[in-house]
């Protein structure tokens, strides 16, 4: 059971898809505010992951408090060293991100979808990409480096954003999505691909910005057919792929590196959290404090 709120939470769901696919543990992710006023099936067989930047969450506080006293085993990955959390965990793994100041969350949530591919390589007792997460640092550089502000010049008038995926790539479109609502006050919705034909594809009309993310072979051609159902209903398409695919269905394409899939969204967030940044800054946003939000929320 991952337990957590925001981006974390976001982390947690990048998780699910992993560890279900490749550890085959069945996970479940959970939002704190949730999970601390429902009765979840937890027994001695679960394991309760706390994932939290500040690790002085009230909600997600709460929640390690309420299956310690049921005996759960608990663990926590936590970027501040011995906060609340992490005293009050079993285990305790520390993303060792930094500190970090910006409201939006950004570094923390990097490590904590590389503690996530560190524990799959684990669970799956194999360390045949441990040369490939070496590589990561300077790819993602490469990435930082790219200009968006030329696509975040197409779409930071807009009212509406959607963010549109499949499998761990919808896990990308939320955070992506979070990011540029908290920054810039621009309403932004993910949606899995697949699920927009069952109303939300109403809402498209002409140069309606949609974000489409697609990373997984499996499911390109799916979310392909996706992106051409919005297209055609007049959507302005900024795709992000790992593929070297060409065609018609978008106006602009972000190209990030391929790499195993157990690291892919280390890398696939970059772009979407940058873009969220230069469109903030066009907007005139404070982009480290925007108005109404806190970094801890210790207040239920
Ligand atoms: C992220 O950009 C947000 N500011 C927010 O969702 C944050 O991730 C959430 O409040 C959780 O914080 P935590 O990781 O410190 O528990």
């Amino acid at each position: 059971y991952f337990v957590a709120c925001g981006t974390a939470m976001h982390a947690g769901l990048v998780a699910k898809n992993i560890f279900e696919k490749l550890c085959h543990i069945p996970t479940e992710v959970d939002i704190a505010s949730e999970f601390r006023y429902r009765d979840p099936i937890v027994d001695e067989h679960t394991l309760c992951v706390f994932i939290r930047q500040s690790g002085e969450t009230a909600d997600t506080l709460a929640c390690l408090r309420k299956v310690k006293d049921d005996g759960i085993d608990t663990l926590s990955i936590v970027n501040v060293v011995g906060s609340s959390i992490a005293r009050e965990s079993k285990y305790v793994m520390y993303t060792k991100a930094g500190c970090e100041i910006s409201v939006a969350t950004t570094k923390a949530y990097s490590a904590q979808l590389t503690i996530f591919a560190i524990l799959t390589l684990y669970l799956i007792n194999n360390k045949y990409i441990l040369d490939e997460i070496n590589e990561i640092p300077t790819l993602l550089e490469n990435l930082i480096n790219k200009d968006y502000k030329s696509i975040a010049k197409e779409i930071y008038k807009d009212k509406n954003i959607f963010y549109i995926g499949r499998g761990v790539d919808y896990s990308i479109c939320m955070e992506g999505a979070l990011k540029l609502k908290e920054i810039s006050y621009i309403n932004c919705v993910a949606y899995q691909a697949g699920e927009l034909k069952h109303g939300t594809i109403s809402l498209i009309e002409k140069n309606t910005p949609v974000i489409a993310v697609s990373t997984d072979c499996d499911l390109i051609e799916k979310t392909i057919s996706n992106i051409k159902e919005v297209k055609s209903r007049g959507a302005k398409v900024i795709f992000v792929t790992n593929q070297n695919i060409c065609n018609d269905f978008y106006d602009f394409k972000i190209e990030i590196p391929e790499v195993n899939q157990i690291l892919q969204s280390i890398l696939t967030i970059v772009p979407l959290q940058i873009l969220a940044y230069e469109v903030a800054k066009l907007n005139g946003c404070d982009i480290d404090k925007p108005r109404n939000l806190a970094k801890s929320v210790t207040v239920e």
